[in-house]
Parts: structure tokens; sequence; C-alpha cells
């Protein structure tokens, strides 16, 4: 079990038990909404409905998918508070994956002017990354995360027996967020996941509880993203046009999959904006290779891939904005690359898989 304790709630990282239910009977709710996919109401609801039993929880179900992380389902989950009778002393715990933290978190903080959430995220990537940081919303008008707000949880219980049903692509994709945590923040933590080729006998609660800590550290220096917390973006600016890519095909990628060939373009053009060493280089792509493979990146769709990257909410002016390493451990934001350069880096990725 390990503890992060913030200013104003804990993020507890361990087996969920009696401990967090007497801390839940403690706050004194007047009632408990538990909000699940139809996947995690499946997998993840049996390693807490006992403990949830005393409070008489309301349980909301919504379908599971991005698709559905809409204003349409927000609507149904503030029905379901409204005909559960809730009221401005209730708590929603979200039991999910970042689909459900960040839509359950978004009624929650503007049902009745906001009421109370635990986080109980329960994919990696919702642990190491959506469930901290206070970023709330939905996908609207086509646009991802575009509708929504800041605001914190009451707790966030991380709990990696939650991790054996998901899939190894998912635990993978999840994975490439402790990676980049490592990469810009901690050369310690590095070293250690060179060694690191398989995730089947990864000690859960040490990786997350050492990666949340370097992400909230972040977010705690720059909470509403004025500035410094774009260095969570290093390998996202590209990532993401690939992402946006592979979707509309018959193989799309999982967001940490895109993430980690965007991390190594990125770490590319760190090489030659930043002066990151040859060396460092060589380790950042042969370890993504290695746990991750090589999709190609289509050239001849460039123009496209750049586009996506212009409309990026991170730019500040016409420029692409780029978080880049000049070391592993270090990060530097508001970096900008020409269009050539940016290609480049693209063509390096596809040749470094041949
Ligand atoms: N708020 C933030 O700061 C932040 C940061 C990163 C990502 N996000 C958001 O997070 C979302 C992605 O998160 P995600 O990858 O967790 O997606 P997700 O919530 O869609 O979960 C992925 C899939 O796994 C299923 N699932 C969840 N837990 C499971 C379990 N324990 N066992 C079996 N299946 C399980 C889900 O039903 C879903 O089908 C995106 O919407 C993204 O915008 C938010
Ligand atoms: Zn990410």
């Amino acid at each position: 079990m390990a503890t992060l304790q913030l200013e104003h709630y804990n993020i507890e990282i361990g087996p969920i038990g009696e401990a967090h239910f007497q801390w839940l009977a403690d706050q004194q709710f007047a009632g408990i909404a538990v909000l699940t996919d139809s996947n995690t109401a499946q997998h993840c609801c049996p390693i807490v409905e006992a403990g949830l039993a005393k409070f008489n929880p309301t349980y909301i179900e919504v379908p599971a998918g991005e698709q559905h992380k809409t204003i349409e389902t927000s609507q149904y989950i503030w029905e379901q508070l409204f005909q559960a009778g809730a009221g401005r002393n209730w708590c929603v715990l979200n039991l999910g994956g970042g689909v459900i933290g960040d839509m359950g978190g978004f009624c929650a903080g503007t049902f009745k002017r906001g009421i109370d959430f635990i986080q109980v995220p329960t994919t990696l990537l919702s642990q190491v990354d959506a469930s901290v940081g206070g970023k709330l919303g939905i996908d609207f008008f086509g646009v991802k995360n575009s509708v929504g707000l800041f605001r914190d949880p009451r707790a966030v219980w991380a709990d990696p027996r939650f991790f054996h049903t998901l899939s190894d692509r998912e635990l993978r994709s999840g994975f490439a967020e402790i990676i980049k945590h490592a990469l810009i923040a901690d050369a310690q933590q590095w070293n250690e996941l060179q060694s690191m080729t398989t995730l089947s006998e990864v000690d859960w609660t040490n990786w997350v509880a050492r990666s949340v800590a370097i992400k909230q550290q972040i977010v705690a220096e720059d909470p509403m993203e004025k500035g410094l917390r774009k260095a969570l973006n290093f390998g996202h600016t590209i990532g993401h046009a690939i992402e946006s890519y592979f979707l509309e095909t018959d193989t799309p990628l999982l967001h940490g999959e895109a993430i980690a060939a965007g991390m190594i373009c990125e770490a590319w053009l760190s090489a030659e904006v930043l002066g990151l060493s040859s060396t460092e280089l060589e380790q950042i792509t042969s370890y993504f290779l290695t746990l991750y493979g090589h999709q190609t990146i289509p050239m001849n769709e460039s123009e496209t891939l750049l586009a996506t990257m212009r409309q990026d909410k991170k730019n500040e002016d016409s420029r692409i904005n780029f978080s880049l390493l000049p070391s592993i451990g270090a990060v530097e934001v508001n970096q900008t690359a020409s269009p050539e350069l940016i290609l480049k880096s693209m063509e390096f990725y596809n040749e470094s898989g041949r």
C-alpha cells in the first residue's frame, strides 16, 4: 500500500479494503452513486461490491467506450442521479477507466453546482494519468475533451488488482505513460525500466505510486495548465496525429501505442533541437521498439498529419508546440520545429523499424 498525500485529498495505491470503506463511512455522505461502464460493471464491481454494500449505493451503468463520452451519456447520468434523489451531500464513485473518470467527474462536478466524487481508476492509463490532475470532461462537437472543468476528487483509490482483467494490449498502452514520466523527470526510473521488457511480473503498486508522484508534482506547479504542465505532452504532439490517422483505418492504435511512436519521433527532434545525445536517442528508440513493435507512418499523408498537429490546442500561435528532452530525465516546454524537421523525425521512425 502506498499513499500520496496531497493538500486536499489522498491518492491511495494498493488493494481497496476496510480502511477505504471506513474512511468513506467517516465522510457521512447522504448517499453514494457508483458509476460504471458495461465492462467495469462486470469485471471491477466484484472487487468493491461487498465493501460498498453497507452504503446501499445506487449503481449507474453506461455503455463502454470513448464514443459514449458524450453529453447524451452525461444527461443519462444526471437523470439517474435525480431519480435516486441525489443531493448536495452525495458522492459519486467513478469505477472505470479514463472515460468513466473524466465523464463521471464532469457529471458530479456540475450536478447541483458540484458534488463530491472519488476516482477509482481501473486501467493502468487512468491510474497513472487520467485520475490525477483534476481535468474532467466529455467530447463535444467532434472535439475530444472540449467541454469540461478542473476539479479535484475527494480521493483516488488505485487498486492494481483491476489489471487482472485488462488485456495485455491495454496494459502495455498504459505503460507508455509510465515510460513518459520517467523520460521527462526521472533518469533513475528510466534506468530501472530498461530491464523490464515484459509486463507480467511488475510490482504495480510501486510503479503506479512513483509514476503518479511525477505527474502530481508537475500538476501541482501548474494546476490550470498555463505552462509547465505542458511537459506531460512529450511524445503527444506527433503521437496524437498518428493516433488520429490510425483511428480512421482498419487498424486503429491504442493511445499509448501511438504515443510510443510519437516519443521516438520527438526524441529524434530532441536530438536535433536540444542536443539529446545519440546514445540516449538510441536507448529510447530501441526500448520502445522492443515493447511496442513498429507501425509505418504513411509519409504520403504527411500534410494531414501536420494539419492535425497544427490544430493542437497547446499551440500558442501558428507554430507547432513540442515538449522535448535535452537529456533523459529533463524536459523543456514550448519548443518548436519546422515542418521539414517534423517530417524527418517521422522518416527516422520509419527507418528505425527496418
Ligand atoms: N483527465 C485527464 O487528465 C486524462 C489524461 C489521460 C487520458 N484521459 C482520458 O482517458 C480516456 C482513456 O482512458 P482509458 O484508456 O482508461 O479508456 P477507457 O475508460 O475507455 O477504458 C478502456 C477499456 O477498458 C475497459 N476496462 C476498464 N477497466 C477495465 C478492467 N479493469 N478490466 C477490463 N476492462 C476494463 C473499459 O470498459 C474500456 O472498454 C480518454 O477519454 C482520455 O481523454 C484523461
Ligand atoms: Zn497520453
